[in-house]
């Protein structure tokens, strides 16, 4: 039977065994999935042990997504441009491939909840590492364009300098967005966590048809009940869906069956 886990400090709420555990039921595939805490700079040596105790594949999560990008021995495209990784698969030779999901798992989510992604005007608010790992994706969905706003400018122009040569990206802080028109916002920080919001301004929402938060919680987030303040017309949707959309793409990459995502969706969020 193969094994996997996820890596993560801490990992004790992690999703991850939960959503591979329904995935591997649906689709009858005989797996081991747990959970591994490394301690913060032990990483490495976790993850040398893993592989060499016979294991196939890890989910990486915050605080290892960049030690796990610099573990692997060869990286798929799309996680060489996020510099993270979210999925190691150790293959036949014995070499490892490290892969980025996370992108794919939004882009999956968006395309399920609202539909296909071409021509449109985002917003993308934030410029940490959540926001490096969606760009291209979402360039590769043929959106029309892509602003990134971000509390520190310097930051949001940095990415938008990063994918000057994939797609039409800019960027700016948060008072001095440009004048154009959204279709999408995404918020890519963790603000909502907390129960806070970003200071941007409420016109972002007037003529959007819909608002994602990254995170989620058991009810509507806080980020998401501002959207629908500012546009009662606006569709809201927290990011379980995307959570669960990486997944699948991990397990595609592992056992190369792609799972049904809403099934298991409305089990973990019936779980929350
Ligand atoms: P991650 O890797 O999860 O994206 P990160 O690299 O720490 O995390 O980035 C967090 C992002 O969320 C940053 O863009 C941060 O803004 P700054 O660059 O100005 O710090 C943003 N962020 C976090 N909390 C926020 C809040 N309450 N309001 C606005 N932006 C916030």
């Amino acid at each position: 039977m193969d094994r996997y886990a996820v890596f993560g400090n801490p990992i004790e709420h992690s999703k991850s065994p939960l959503i591979h555990s329904l995935f591997a039921k649906q689709t009858e595939q005989n797996i081991e999935y747990g959970r591994q805490q490394p301690d913060a700079d032990g990483f490495n040596d976790a993850i040398n042990t893993f592989f060499a105790k016979g294991y196939t594949g890890a989910n990486v999560t915050s605080p290892f997504k960049l030690d796990a990008f610099r573990f692997a021995d060869e990286l798929t495209p799309r996680a060489k441009v996020a510099e993270a990784v979210n999925t190691l698969y150790k293959r036949e030779d014995g070499t490892i491939l490290g892969d980025n999901t996370d992108g794919a798992g939004l882009v999956q989510d968006l395309q399920r909840l609202w539909g296909e992604l071409n021509g449109k005007h985002l917003l993308l608010i934030g410029a940490g590492g959540a926001t490096r790992g969606i760009i291209l994706p979402l360039i590769l969905a043929k959106v029309n364009n892509i602003h990134i706003a971000n509390r520190t400018a310097s930051k949001a122009q940095q990415l938008a300098d990063m994918f000057a040569n994939e797609g039409a990206v800019s960027a700016s802080g948060f008072s001095d967005l440009p004048e154009t028109d959204f279709d999408l916002i995404v918020n890519c920080t963790s603000s909502s966590l907390d129960g806070d919001l970003p200071e941007i301004a409420p016109r972002i929402f007037t003529n959007a048809s819909f608002a994602y938060d990254m995170t989620y919680k058991p009810h509507a987030t806080s980020f998401m009940a501002w959207a629908h303040e500012c546009n009662q017309a606006i569709k809201t949707a927290d990011g379980l869906g995307m959570l669960v959309g990486q997944a699948a793409e991990s397990f595609y990459v592992w056992r190369n069956v792609r799972p049904l995502i809403e099934p298991v969706i409305k089990t973990v969020r019936e779980m929350l």
